[in-house]
C-alpha cells in the first residue's frame, strides 16, 4: 500500500516520550496495514491480535499523555482527554464491528486510527509541546 503510514519530523511535538510513543503508534499502525493487505484473506486470530495491540497501545499512549499533561498543569487537559475518549470510543466501536464479522473494519480502522492520529498530533498534541516549551523557557529567564 502506497499510503503506508510512516512517521515524520514533522509530527515531532519536542516532548520525547510523547514523540517516542507516536513513533511507536504510527509503526503498529504501519504494521496492521502489511499484515492485512498482504493476506487475503486474513487468519481471523491475526486479524484480532492486531486489532487488540493496536487499541492497546493507543490507550497506554493517550493515559500515558494525560498524566503529563496533568504534571504539568495544562489548563487544556480536560477538553484534550475528551478528544481521546471519543476517539476511543469510535475505535472500540470498530473492533466490535470487526468482532461480528466485518471484514473491511480492521483495514478501515487502521486507516481512519492513522487520520485521525495526524490531525490530533498536529492540532493538539502540538499545543501541549508548545505549552511546555513556553514554560521551560519561562523558568529559564
Ligand atoms: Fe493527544
Amino acid at each position: 500500500m502506497d499510503d503506508r503510514p510512516r512517521f515524520d519530523a514533522k509530527y515531532l511535538v519536542g516532548i520525547q516520550q510523547v514523540d517516542r510513543e507516536h513513533q511507536q503508534l504510527f509503526e503498529i499502525v504501519a504494521r496492521v496495514y502489511d499484515n492485512l493487505g498482504a493476506n487475503d484473506p486474513t487468519p481471523e486470530a491475526v486479524t484480532r491480535a492486531l486489532v487488540a495491540e493496536l487499541l492497546d497501545y493507543t490507550a497506554t499512549h493517550f493515559s500515558s499523555e494525560e498524566h503529563l499533561m496533568a504534571a504539568a498543569g495544562y489548563p487544556e487537559l480536560e477538553a484534550h482527554r475528551g478528544q481521546h475518549q471519543h476517539l476511543l470510543a469510535q475505535a472500540r466501536d470498530m473492533e466490535m464491528r470487526a468482532a461480528i464479522g466485518d471484514r473491511h473494519m480492521p483495514v478501515e480502522l487502521s486507516h481512519f486510527l492513522y487520520r485521525w492520529l495526524v490531525e490530533h498530533i498536529e492540532a493538539s498534541d502540538r499545543k501541549f509541546g508548545e505549552f511546555v516549551a513556553a514554560r521551560s523557557a519561562e523558568s529559564r529567564r
